[in-house]
């Protein structure tokens, strides 16, 4: 555990985890917590700091989430945030009603005293506001520190404890002072040192991982995805050799993507690596297969029996390594609320009890740009780290209806044409997930002198936090058609493309 934690307590906001985030990219460890979480657990996590979160609910409602009034017996420095102020002030005596007029946008700050928390801050400053509710009158003990044309008080501090209140959020992009005043709170505040990298995540998680498995073995499922490669990479660096890492090739990757593993994991960096060729056995599941659901499943059970074929072949292992991310264990400890739905990956669910394997979850405190992070720091080339999401049921759920094995080879060279132009245009990266989908549908096209029937591609790129929402990307015409006309001339089979420009919702991301 590293050695300065600060605990942001969660009261729902839709910008919580931005805030941990911001903490952790000035250098300073920092975990999510339920807002009502009770003080003892507070205090065994031992923080340096507290941070109290927005929230949608109004705190003088009886729904509302309230902290455990401990939190400001604690004594430790203390930084409430929208919601965060309001909630504090409520509970020490201030007074907290909905405002006359709510402040959704940018609002001009003034300082009106001076604040280590405002230091290096202009006296008038523009940042993000999203209230409904404003503090009416500060409990006894608090200074009034900012006020804007709309809210008399913007921000307070206490007068003897390192307790700071403020109305707008400092987390979010625009609030250009924002780190400033983040970075004044975590050092000038509380006095923290700081120094949290990837670097120091490394030793400490490979010093977590030894103590927790011991002699013991662990087996890893590799998906061609960033988390599993990532983790596989880190649990290596621990444990060598009594790592053994399987990759399933179910026929339905990328192009070259079974080949490009083995060669970074297996033959460069020496990880225990069995790539299993089992392209047939899924294949001939999905035979004559036309419904996405029944495609997932029978690829699903498909995946686990393969899995325990080679564990068995493997012998005594005793755990399973899973690319579990932060994002998914804040979800299910938010207390109910702002909590998300998360999508339910197929690949490894239910086998650890079925196998009687405990897990090993080496990424369970990392966000998804922390992970890239680090396996740039595991010295992972940047194709490997960059890589955009990919479905487990992989480009079954992309050659729509029943799979024609031909189709999959087509798509393969389609979708590698369009990464690759992707690539040179310095797009990949501009965009959050893009691939191409094969239609079961045939057209009229002229090729030479000849007419042509059939099928078409569609090109899909869309821009997402984390594929719960999405729009598509604007790429750019002349992009959008050299790859049009590369797949149309180079790829057998296929005589026209199309781009999705649909958003999610009403529309998902895959097709299928
Ligand atoms: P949808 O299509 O639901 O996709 O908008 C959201 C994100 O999830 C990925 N996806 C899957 N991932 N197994 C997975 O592991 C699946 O069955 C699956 N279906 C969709 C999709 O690629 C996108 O990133």
């Amino acid at each position: 555990m590293p050695r300065e934690l600060v605990l942001i307590l969660d009261f729902g906001s839709q910008y919580t985890q931005l805030i941990a985030r911001k903490v952790r990219e000035l250098g300073v460890y920092s975990e999510i917590v339920p807002g009502n979480a009770p003080i003892d657990a507070i205090r065994a996590r031992k923080p340096r700091a507290i941070i109290l979160s927005g929230s949608p609910a109004s705190g003088y409602r009886a729904d509302a989430p309230l902290p455990d009034a401990g939190v400001y017996a604690l004594g430790k420095p203390l930084l409430g945030i929208c919601y965060g102020f309001q909630v504090t002030q409520q509970l020490l005596g201030g007074t907290v009603a909905k405002a006359d007029r709510a402040e959704y946008g940018l609002a001009t700050f003034i300082v009106d005293k001076p604040s280590p928390l405002f230091a290096g801050v202009p006296k008038r400053f523009r940042a993000w506001m999203s209230h409904g509710d404003e503090v009416q009158a500060l409990a006894p003990g608090w200074v009034r520190v900012a006020h804007t044309a709309n809210c008399a008080f913007a921000a307070a501090r206490h007068d003897k404890k390192p307790f700071h209140l403020i109305q707008f959020h400092p987390e979010v992009h625009h609030s250009p002072c924002g780190k400033q005043v983040l970075s004044n709170f975590l050092f000038k505040v509380a006095g923290l040192k700081g120094g949290w990298s990837m670097k120091g995540f490394i030793r400490e998680a490979v010093k977590e991982i030894r103590a927790q498995v011991g002699s013991g073995h662990v087996l890893c499922g590799l998906s061609g995805g960033v988390d599993s490669t990532v983790a596989a990479t880190l649990l290596h660096r621990a444990i060598g050799d009594r790592l053994h890492c399987v990759l399933v090739d179910h026929g339905l990757l990328r192009k070259d993507e079974a080949l490009e593993i083995d060669r970074e994991l297996g033959q460069r960096r020496g990880l225990d690596l069995r790539v299993v060729d089992a392209r047939e056995r899924f294949l001939s599941q999905l035979d004559g297969v036309s419904d996405p659901e029944l495609k997932r499943k029978r690829i699903g059970y498909e995946f686990i029996a393969v899995f325990e074929e080679q564990a068995r072949k493997l012998g005594a292992v005793d755990f399973l390594a899973q690319g579990t991310l932060y994002p998914d264990v804040i979800e299910s400890a938010s207390a109910g609320f702002g909590a998300q739905v998360i999508k339910s990956h197929h690949n490894v669910g239910g086998l650890p009890e079925r196998m009687h394997l405990k897990l090993v979850e080496p990424l369970r405190s990392l966000f998804k740009d922390e992970v890239r992070a680090l396996g740039r720091a595991l010295g992972l080339p940047d194709h490997l780290v960059d890589r955009h999401p990919f479905p487990g049921p992989g480009l079954a759920v992309r050659v729509l209806g029943a799979i024609d094995r031909s189709d999959l080879d087509v798509l393969r060279e389609a979708d590698a044409i369009f990464m690759d132009e992707l690539r040179r245009a310095k797009w990949y990266g501009r965009t959050w997930q893009a691939f191409a989908v094969l239609l079961p549908v045939r057209t009229v096209g002229v090729k030479g002198d000849e007419r042509s029937y059939e099928k078409v591609v569609a090109l899909r790129a869309v821009d997402s936090v984390d594929g719960m929402t999405a729009d598509w990307t604007p790429l750019p015409h002349a992009l959008l058609g050299r790859v049009a006309n590369r797949i149309a001339n180079e790829v057998r089979g296929v005589n026209r493309v199309v781009f999705d420009i649909t958003s999610k919702p009403p529309s998902t991301i895959e097709w299928e």
